[in-house]
């Protein structure tokens, strides 16, 4: 394998360029050539790719976001844009392609994989942890970190107030952002899609709860579960308690990566090289704290398991 092109696609995470940085120092350590295509998969269709250096990756390891910018392109997900891309491949002289993104980047590697025939790795970067193969995708933990600041601030303000708070997390339809930051931050409530709640219930929670003196209840609900603002009208109408609410939206994606996302991205942009030195089409991911490589075909057939027991001890804990 002598030439090779990394891209970052869909929703960026914090990481990304961790991961950037080892896939191609390492990949000039093993005498590989790297290409780095700008804005995903609209950025190979238009033929926007240009050599990197160990020098082109300085100083990118502490940033969030992606140095290679970032897309979700229609076009590629066309008879013609797959076409095109395998086009432009050719051109390139790609011997093989790391994709860094969530499920939607994956699935397009995986039918550029089948038209094209080159080698292709998946680094899981999004920040949904919504990947069922893997404990963790690249992202989530700065992210929840995030979250966490950002209920520890809210916690001070509703506690000086006697009021409860509903935060948005983000997420798609996995909870795991919400879940994580919850009981984290010792939430009253996590609500998430996996889980059915009943807000009446809900009301009745935090009324129970102002009766034993936890005056300032924080619920955490991701965005698959419902929106904040609407649930605070119904349950400041439901308990009459002061409520307020909060989206915390794309502040979530950005920030310097922590230190598991910038292990993480160094010990998958390793492993994502020696994906393609071994001609497979496979995605990386940690399980047990211990790297493994799987299938792309077989990573996206797996469905995600909602952990039900952490959030039972998250309610439990907020008793
Ligand atoms: O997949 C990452 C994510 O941040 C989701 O949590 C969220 O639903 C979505 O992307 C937001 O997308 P956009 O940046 O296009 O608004």
């Amino acid at each position: 394998m002598k030439k090779i092109g990394v891209l970052t696609s869909g929703g960026d995470a914090p990481g990304m360029n961790a991961a950037l940085r080892a896939f191609v120092r390492y990949a000039i350590n093993q005498g590989i050539d790297v290409y780095g295509i700008e804005r995903g998969y609209e950025g190979l269709l238009k033929g926007n790719y240009q050599q990197l250096n160990r020098r082109s990756v300085s100083d990118i390891l502490q940033r969030g976001g992606t140095i290679l910018k970032t897309a979700r392109s229609a076009e590629f997900m066309t008879k013609e844009g797959l076409a095109l891309a395998c086009d432009r491949i050719r051109e390139a002289q790609l011997e093989g392609l790391c994709v860094i993104g969530g499920d939607g980047t994956f699935a397009g590697a995986n039918e550029l994989a089948k038209a094209s025939g080159i080698a292709i790795a998946g680094i899981p970067g999004t920040i949904d942890n919504d990947l069922a193969y893997t404990d963790y995708t690249l992202g989530f933990d700065t992210a929840v970190n995030t979250i966490l600041d950002a209920i520890n601030k809210l916690r001070d303000t509703m506690t000086s107030h006697d009021r409860a708070c509903f935060v948005q997390t983000m997420g798609r339809r996995c909870g795991d952002l919400a879940l994580y930051a919850g009981i984290a931050g010792g939430a009253e409530a996590i609500l998430v899609p996996e889980v059915e709640y009943d807000v009446t219930k809900l009301a009745d929670l935090v009324l129970a709860n102002y009766k034993k003196g936890k005056t300032s209840d924080i619920i955490v609900v991701a965005e698959g579960a419902g929106k904040a603002e609407e649930l605070a009208i119904v349950l400041k109408a439901l308990t009459k308690i002061s409520m307020r609410s909060v989206v915390l939206g794309h502040i979530q994606r950005g920030g310097s990566p922590t230190l598991q996302d910038r292990l993480l991205g160094a010990r998958f942009g390793v492993e994502a090289v020696k994906v393609l030195q071994k001609n497979q089409v496979q995605v990386v991911g940690i399980k047990n704290n211990k790297i493994i490589t799987l299938d792309i075909d077989k990573a996206l057939s797996m469905k995600k398991v909602f952990d039900k027991k952490l959030l039972n001890i998250a309610n439990i804990l907020a008793e």
